[in-house]
């Protein structure tokens, strides 16, 4: 049993009491606690000192905020034991952990994920803007009054839907900055495989996938006719509609390329039980089809080294969360209030923030199917920011990691846009390729601690 012990304080913000609860272990390598960002609505955090600490006066160290996709999974769970975390879920070190390039803030976001909650159901945020002006709360209560934090840049890196909530996150944050209202300073903002442009996902999957001879011909024309539908809905601000022809979409892709696994188009399903038609599928079991992404990395359920049990049994005593609270207990119904605001698109804030001069990195696994690389590039080309011209023509350079001389990826910048394409990954890429993957977060938070492989990893940022 590790010692720690307990700070509590209440602090005066704006108009309302803001309670922040902490925990921290006695060597000081980890805190976390619950602030309450609104009334009823709580948001869990954990973070973690990195061991490597450099003092430089030239590179501050660095924070990364993970935030995890869904919308409703847990990014202390997930990110956390199953990604970039020291430890996996048999609580085994973890050798590729971004631990060693950065200190760690792993949130439940938005509340009602994971070990957050909300004391009533109707607390549940409705959009990415609710979801950012809570985290702008939780940012202000952990950062206002630390000093240590002040001076280290934040650099919120996404996964998935994660990415819908870093772009919102970030313009809010900064609007409270400018304001006066919070003592931070963003590094930038990193979209890994995320779903920044719905539409141009969905109207990617069907030419992707006959490419690669996972559909045929009539599959695709099937596939692209609820493309089109999905347009047209998302045109006429149907974004409701739109989530429920997503749902039938994947059902339908399903159905036509023998439950092809949607985070790794090479890959089957793995953990499809229900097996399910298109004419099946109904609106509620189109949010349990997104929300199994909850349980995708898990290893043999109820198992050694489940997450579940994992969540909801030692670290959940570890952390003292409410007996009342299970991790997870309330995910399905954050994916249900946010469903008018899955499909909207967020392309307009990428631009806000390219415009604002924020340091904007994409990266994207080659085989995800989800969030394709297909896609990405479509709603890449619509930004209107001056320089992407500029940057669609910049040339690319090759990645390589370890001492092989393997190609592991491509990147390239412009100004304050840069591009990681990711080979052999999918939709998880620090899980499939976490080397390059360390090596790319190392470059992108301009890490102190330099890595070994470094002159095998040529950068130019301009
Ligand atoms: C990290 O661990 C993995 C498997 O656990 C191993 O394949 C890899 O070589 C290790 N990497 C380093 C840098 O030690
Ligand atoms: C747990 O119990 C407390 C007080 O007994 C209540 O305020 C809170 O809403 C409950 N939480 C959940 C998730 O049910
Ligand atoms: C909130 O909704 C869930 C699921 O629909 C339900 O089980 C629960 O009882 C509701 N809670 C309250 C306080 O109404
Ligand atoms: C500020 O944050 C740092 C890094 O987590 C921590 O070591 C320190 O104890 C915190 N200080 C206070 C006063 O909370
Ligand atoms: C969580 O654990 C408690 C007991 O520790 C158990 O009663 C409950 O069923 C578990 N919930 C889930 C979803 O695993
Ligand atoms: C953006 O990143 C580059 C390094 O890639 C760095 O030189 C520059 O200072 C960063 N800009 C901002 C505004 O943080
Ligand atoms: C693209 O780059 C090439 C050189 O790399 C240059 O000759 C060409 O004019 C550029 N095109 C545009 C549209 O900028």
């Amino acid at each position: 049993m590790e010692k720690f012990h307990v700070v509590v304080f209440v602090s005066l913000l704006v108009l309302l009491f803001q309670i922040v609860t902490a925990f921290r272990t006695q060597d000081g390598s980890e805190a976390w606690g619950y602030v309450q960002v609104r009334p009823k609505a709580h948001m869990f955090w954990l973070y973690y000192a990195s061991p490597n600490r450099i003092q430089d006066p030239e590179k501050p160290w660095p924070i990364i905020l993970w935030l995890q996709g869904g919308p409703g999974a847990s990014g202390v769970g997930i990110g956390n034991f199953q990604e970039i975390g020291p430890l996996d879920t048999f609580l085994k070190p973890r050798n590729s952990t971004w631990l060693q390039k950065a200190d760690l803030l792993f949130v439940d976001y938005p509340v009602g994920t994971g070990y957050s909650f909300v004391e009533d159901n109707n607390s549940f945020v409705q959009t990415d803007v609710e979801a950012a002006s809570d985290g702008t709360a939780l940012l202000m209560a952990l950062f206002n009054r630390n000093e240590t934090l002040q001076q280290s840049p934040l650099y919120i890196v996404a996964e998935s839907y994660g990415g819908k909530f870093a772009v919102t996150l970030a313009l809010s944050v900064l609007k409270a900055i400018e304001a006066g209202k919070l003592k931070l300073y963003l590094g930038g903002v990193t979209l890994g495989d995320s779903w920044i442009s719905p539409e141009d996902f969905t109207s990617s999957w069907g030419p992707l996938l006959k490419d690669v001879s996972r559909l045929d011909s009539s599959g695709l024309e099937k596939s692209n006719s609820v493309a089109l539908l999905i347009k047209q809905q998302l045109e006429a601000g149907k974004f409701s509609e739109a989530t429920d022809s997503w749902g039938q979409l994947e059902g339908l892709i399903s159905d036509n390329s023998n439950n092809v696994d949607f985070y790794n188009f090479l890959l089957d399903s793995a953990d499809d039980p229900l097996s399910l038609t298109a004419s099946e599928l109904k609106q509620e079991v189109a949010v349990k089809r997104y929300s199994r992404y909850l349980h995708r990395l898990r290893s043999s359920p109820g198992g050694d080294g489940d997450i579940d049990t994992l969540m909801n049994g030692t670290i959940k005593k570890k952390f003292k969360i409410p007996e009342n609270v299970t991790w997870g207990g309330q995910s399905d119904e954050v994916f249900t209030a946010l469903q008018g605001d899955f499909m909207r698109p967020r392309i307009n804030e990428v631009d806000e923030l390219l415009a604002k001069g924020v340091n904007v990195t994409i990266y994207n696994g080659q085989l995800d199917l989800i969030c394709a690389t297909k896609g990405t590039n479509a709603w890449v080309e619509k930004l209107k920011w001056d320089g992407i011209k500029t940057f669609l023509n910049t040339t690319r350079n090759p990645l390589y990691c370890g001492a092989d001389k393997k190609t592991r990826g491509f990147t390239k910048s412009y100004k304050n846009l840069h591009f990681y394409w990711i080979l052999e990954a999918g939709h998880f890429v620090p899980v499939d390729q976490p080397c390059v993957a360390l090596t790319m977060i190392e470059s992108i938070t301009q890490s102190p601690v330099a890595s070994k492989v470094e002159s095998h990893f040529p950068l130019v940022r301009t």
